[in-house]
């Protein structure tokens, strides 16, 4: 059977804000490509990197940190650190041969929802330009 040529998404998204923005895009019927699958964490500052490289080595194509805005976050500084690993996760895409543009971290409040059905018409855009992960394509051979 052929692989879809569509890019798959794993979004980690912070429960306050980017799954609430998520939220309000679904029920104000937005519309965005359904290429995302959503993780709910608490706050950006629990993603463990390990979850970004595993999402990659099992063939996502792209992975969205979605957290609080800078000020905003729930527990003061969760995003401030997510954005700190998420710097550390591009070294270790380079060494690993993922493009770091895979790997996107956006500010999407809950009353964001056209901004976070934005983002993702604009990934999916993008990582169709990229093509597969590359990963994912030695994994196939
Ligand atoms: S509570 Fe949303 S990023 Fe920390």
């Amino acid at each position: 059977m052929e692989e879809s040529k569509e890019p798959k998404i794993i979004a980690f998204l912070c429960n306050w804000c980017t799954y609430a923005g998520a939220d309000l895009a679904g029920t104000a019927r937005m519309t965005y490509p359904p290429n995302v699958r959503s993780v709910r964490l608490m706050c950006t500052g629990s993603l463990d990197p390990m979850y970004v490289i595993k999402a990659f080595l099992e063939g996502a194509d792209g992975v969205l940190v979605g957290g609080c805005h800078p000020g905003d976050c729930h527990y003061t500084n969760g995003n401030f650190k997510a954005r700190r690993r998420v710097a550390l996760l591009w070294e270790i895409m380079d060494a690993l041969g993922i493009e770091r543009s895979r790997l996107w971290l956006r500010w999407i409040s809950a009353s964001e929802g056209g901004l976070f059905a934005q983002t993702i018409r604009e990934m999916v855009d993008h990582l169709k330009t990229r093509g597969t992960n590359p990963i994912k394509k030695q994994m196939l051979l």
